[in-house]
């Protein structure tokens, strides 16, 4: 059985006063969750964070990861790094880093590979654009992007690995997949022999009102939560689903 994983990527949202006061308020509200959870904060928030979440169900995330061990890499954060901050968690290939960042599928295996190797768990982000599911290379983009980001891990090290399938038309629009298209793509993932046995989540638009339905997917194992993880009462009703 995949255990269910509810992840929030806040991406640049929060400083460290709003992001501990965000975790205590969340506390009480998540504590008797049957999935995973965990909070993807900016890196600035990881020491106010912390503190609060020791002892309690909730895990601490990063949304980026370097691949180099350490050197002259001007603004970035080594896996190394995160794991003593106490993070357990970093997402990886965004497609917000994919679309602005100049984050590619190469980078995203480095990425993944020296988030792994280090012992962190890997949340990697894959999903196709709008004209991309219209011209029908859904199935070819995301089977792609997950093999490219996998290649080079062991079968165990894959135990590390969390796939969020996010189709980047359904990310801050409001927009959803439904249930049946998130269903269909996650179980294309999945039937890439890497992916069998990998959680894999569905982010975009996702919040209280349609977790339900998601989540009764059999394929669908948990979300990637933006927005509705920026206030504790909407992410804690989508981690209760
Ligand atoms: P959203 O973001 O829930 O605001 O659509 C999801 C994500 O980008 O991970």
């Amino acid at each position: 059985m995949r255990k269910p994983i509810i992840a929030g990527n806040w991406k640049m949202n929060k400083t460290p006063e709003e992001a501990a006061q965000l975790v205590r308020d969340l506390i009480p509200l998540v504590k008797d969750a049957k999935c995973d959870v965990v909070v993807c904060t900016p890196a600035v928030n990881f020491a106010a964070v912390k503190p609060v979440i020791e002892g309690t169900n909730i895990k601490l995330g990063a949304q980026n990861v370097h691949f180099k061990a350490s050197g002259a890499y001007t603004g970035e954060l080594s896996a190394d790094m995160l794991k003593a901050a106490g993070c357990e968690y970093v997402i990886i290939g965004h497609s917000e880093r994919r679309q602005y960042f100049g984050e590619t599928d190469k980078t995203v295996n480095l990425r993944t590979v020296a988030a792994v190797k280090a012992g962190l768990k890997a949340i990697v982000c894959v999903g196709e654009m709008k004209d991309e599911r219209e011209a029908g290379y859904t199935d070819m983009i995301v089977m792609y992007q997950t093999q490219m980001a996998l290649h080079g891990l062991t079968a165990e090290e894959l135990d590390n690995v969390v796939i969020a399938y996010e189709p980047v038309w359904a990310i801050g629009t409001g927009l959803t997949a439904t249930d049946e298209q998130a269903n269909e793509t996650i179980g294309v993932i999945r039937n890439e022999e890497a992916a069998a046995k990998i959680r894999i989540q569905y982010g975009g638009s996702m919040k209280g009102s349609n977790v339900k339905g998601l989540m009764a997917q059999p394929e669908i194992d948990g979300g990637l939560i933006g927005g509705a993880s920026l206030k504790a009462e909407d992410f804690a009703q989508v981690v209760n689903f």
